[in-house]
């Protein structure tokens, strides 16, 4: 069973964490969104999308490369936002599940969040992702396998 994690992890790194534990574990490998293109995705049994949330999305790369996963590849969505809400998966399983990708599941969590006005009040969500929410991310992978 082989795996790979394309990222994207650009507020305060808070979706890597959730990455980098995940790919402890043995054949995971893992990539930024930047590097994307160029993974033959046919080499791997799951693909995982992990990033932020914008506006309520995931972050606009991550969306925009969902719509180029092929058919009946296996992926797993992981996020961390700063207001949790499980509205956060529905655009980018729409994108996956209308080019006939299967989505196996998602797990999300809170994120250290200075977005806009969040700046003046020092941030909500701070100390997040905890220990325990990574773990929990790690046991969703479990879970997946
Ligand atoms: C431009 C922008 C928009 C955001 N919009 C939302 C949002 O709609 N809902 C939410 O819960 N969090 C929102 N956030 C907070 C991030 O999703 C959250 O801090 C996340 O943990 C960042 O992940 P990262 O550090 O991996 O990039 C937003 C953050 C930024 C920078």
């Amino acid at each position: 069973m082989r795996t790979i994690i394309i990222y994207e992890s650009t507020h305060h790194g808070n979706t890597k964490k959730l990455v980098e534990a995940i790919a402890a574990e043995q054949n995971v490998d893992v990539v930024s969104i930047e590097n994307a293109e160029a993974i033959d995705l046919s080499d791997y049994d799951m693909v995982g999308l992990a990033a932020g949330i914008a506006y309520g999305k995931f972050y606009k790369r991550t969306e925009n490369f969902a719509t180029k996963i092929p058919r009946d590849v296996n992926v797993f969505l992981l996020y961390t936002c700063g207001n949790p809400s499980d509205g956060y998966v529905k655009n980018i399983t729409k994108t996956l599940e209308a080019n006939g990708a299967k989505v196996m599941g998602s797990y999300g969590c809170k994120g250290y969040d200075t977005y806009g006005p969040f700046k003046l009040i020092g941030g909500i969500a701070k100390g997040h992702p905890t220990e325990e929410e990574i773990r929990g991310a790690v046991a969703f992978y479990h879970k997946m396998l």
